[in-house]
């Protein structure tokens, strides 16, 4: 049984972990395509991004650092602005900053926020409101009285008492606020697992099972300041198989059968939510978003056929699929020990001047990563290492099982990929470690999008503070 955790996802302590232990690579120095972003390459055995030796980048902006590979992010927002019959939102919780909220918008996405602090950067950036969709299963008065101030187009309601909210700020603004009822499908998926029922008992949405789905969309039905733009569910995160989806799509289309038989109204979006998932390492499988956009039209078509119902403008809300792969954190080495198990065997300990601060995933989930040494090739040969990071536990781990070259040592630069998602927006100042920033390369061109966090910055916060 897992001690915790899920690969990608919240905490299920029935679900156990894939296993960690990476298969002896062919080449220590190798950079899979499939799990390093686009222009990932080496010159002279050094790691280059955007055209530039991530010695020169660090050299400038110091360690750790996250480095986006600006035309890879790009590239991947642009396969989901391709396909024209669905609605892309990217899910800022994935990363957000106005240099990402910019580059979403250019490659034609719409904006998922979640929070006041995410509604903020989008409007910082000028983002185009009515291409941002508001989630959030607590939002405040607050947080909803500013987003229909500033005409979002879609807010997903997530309780009664939010409907109540949304309407009466609406209605105070003169608006007619689009929402979209958050359905609680019964669906759980992660990875290549779902479980299609016994997932009512979290805190997003209407449930189906108990009616509440419908009474949510009567009450907005009734509401004269709200329209009812359609239905949305999200099942997972990480998801390879669209099995789920087809359980998921099948029950909201469901659902709006019974809406225009009972009101005549006609369900005109469908929003199947985010989820869509990426290599971290060896062997993991996603398909091009082409593919899995065509696979979804084609179930939620099926399920739309059978019921008799026109299909509905459709949207999907990707984070980890667009950012994800896109980034890249560069740790510098500060030491390596090697530890006596039990049974004579060692393990190696490489220490990384980060750690749970700027990536929790490991810890939390017990995602995996790949990762290597940046700063020059290796002849030495693996050896199979831990790497860690500098905070004050034993779970601080950013690489559970990783193979290194054996030559690994202090001054070295190690970069571990696909940390696009869920790893800066997810950081702490935990132990008072100052965030590290973000870096955008784009031919030969570094630009930093997040700036490093300073211990100024910390100290900042605590009034105590004397001059
Ligand atoms: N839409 C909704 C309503 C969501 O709740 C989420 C993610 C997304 C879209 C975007 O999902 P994505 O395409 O990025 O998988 N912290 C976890 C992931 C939590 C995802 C929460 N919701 C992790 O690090 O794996």
């Amino acid at each position: 049984m897992s001690r915790n955790a899920h690969p990608a996802g919240p905490r299920h302590g029935d679900v156990l972990p894939a296993p960690s232990q990476s298969a002896r690579p062919d080449d220590v120095n190798g950079l899979d395509p499939a799990i390093w972003p686009a222009t990932a390459t080496r010159t002279d055995g050094v790691l280059e991004l955007g055209g530039l030796p991530v010695t020169g980048v660090v050299r400038d902006h110091g360690t750790p650092a996250l480095l986006l590979d600006d035309a890879d992010a790009r590239a991947r927002a642009r396969a989901y602005a391709e396909n024209q019959t669905f609605d892309v939102y990217y899910a800022a919780k994935a990363f957000l900053c106005t240099a990402m909220a910019r580059l979403v918008a250019d490659e034609g996405l719409g904006l998922d926020v979640c929070t006041g602090g995410e509604l903020a950067v989008a409007l910082a950036a000028d983002f185009p409101p009515e291409r941002i969709v508001l989630h959030g299963n607590n939002k405040s008065v607050d947080e909803l009285t500013r987003a229909v101030d500033a005409r979002i187009g879609r807010a997903i309601v997530d309780s009664f008492t939010e409907i109540e909210r949304l309407a009466a700020i609406a209605d105070a603004a003169g608006v007619r606020q689009r929402v979209l009822v958050r359905v609680t499908v019964g669906v759980e998926a992660h990875t290549h697992e779902f479980i299609a029922t016994a997932h009512e008992d979290q805190k997003f949405g209407f449930s189906l099972r108990d009616g509440s789905a419908l009474q949510a969309v009567e009450a907005v039905l009734d509401s004269p300041s709200l329209s009812l733009a359609g239905l949305h569910s999200h099942i997972g995160s990480q998801i390879f198989e669209t099995t789920g989806f087809e359980v998921a799509a099948h029950r909201v289309v469901t659902l709006a059968a019974t809406i225009r038989d009972k009101h005549g109204v006609t369900v005109d979006e469908l929003n199947l939510g985010g989820g869509l998932g990426i290599a971290y390492v060896p062997g993991d499988d996603p398909e091009p978003p082409k593919q899995t956009l065509e696979r979804l039209r084609g179930i939620v078509e099926l399920e739309c056929a059978a019921a008799g119902m026109p299909v509905p403008q459709l949207s999907v809300e990707p984070g980890r699929a667009v950012v994800g792969p896109s980034m890249i954190t560069v740790y510098e080495v500060g030491t390596v020990k090697d530890v006596m198990l039990d049974g004579g065997v060692t393990r190696r300990y490489v220490s990384v001047d980060g750690g749970m601060s700027d990536n929790i995933r490991t810890a939390l989930y017990d995602a995996q990563y790949t990762c290597v040494v940046a700063n020059r090739a290796s002849d030495a040969p693996p050896v199979l290492s831990r790497v860690v990071g500098k905070h004050c536990e034993s779970g601080d781990v950013v690489v559970r099982d990783t193979w290194l070259p054996a030559d690994v040592r202090p001054g070295d630069l190690l970069a571990v990929a696909a940390t696009g998602a869920y790893c800066r927006s997810m950081a702490s100042n935990y132990n008072h470690v100052p965030r590290p920033p973000v870096v955008s390369v784009a031919d030969g061109v570094a630009t930093t999008v997040v700036r490093r966090e300073t211990e100024d910055d910390l100290l900042r916060l605590d009034p105590g503070v004397t001059a």
